[in-house]
């Protein structure tokens, strides 16, 4: 999938802080979660102003289920970009859910340390962190 949605060098924080967060409402919509009842929407925003999106999918196979992270993080590759600015997850059963541990070392190999990661209510964006806090000394290839 390509990107959902686009965010122009000039746009004001509340302003892409709205849009990521209702780009991760929408596609949580598309979530298949029927074991865990428990859908997750992701919005990526890259640094070129591309937003890509990602739900959980998950399995009868329970291990083979993939988490919302993942799923966003494959149309930004296969979108030909591989540089994560800022994240936003949102889930309808938990405020403030942050992204679990296998999503944040997926998300450090595409991010930098000041990557944002934005956690979320039901209405919009409430807290941010930095991956560098959510991943301290994180494994990474690039030295
Ligand atoms: N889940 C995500 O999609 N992202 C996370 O960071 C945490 C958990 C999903 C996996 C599973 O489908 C459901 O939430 C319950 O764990």
């Amino acid at each position: 999938m390509s990107a959902v949605a686009q965010i122009g060098e000039t746009e004001d924080r509340q302003t892409i802080n709205d849009t990521l967060f209702r780009v991760a409402r929408d596609i949580m919509g598309k979530a298949h979660s029927p074991y865990s009842t428990f859908p997750v929407g992701v919005a990526l925003l890259t640094p070129s102003g591309a937003v890509y999106s990602g739900c959980n999918i998950e399995n009868a196979s329970y291990p083979e289920g993939w988490c919302a992270e993942t799923a966003a993080i494959s149309h930004m590759i296969c979108a030909g970009e591989t540089e994560i600015a800022e994240v936003c997850v949102t889930a309808k059963k938990m405020d403030r859910i942050p992204p679990c541990g296998g999503c944040r070392q997926r998300l450090a190999e595409f991010g930098t340390a000041q990557t944002l990661v934005h956690f979320s209510d039901q209405s919009g964006i409430v807290e941010t962190w930095t991956l560098e806090d959510l991943l301290p000394s994180a494994f990474s290839s690039r030295i």
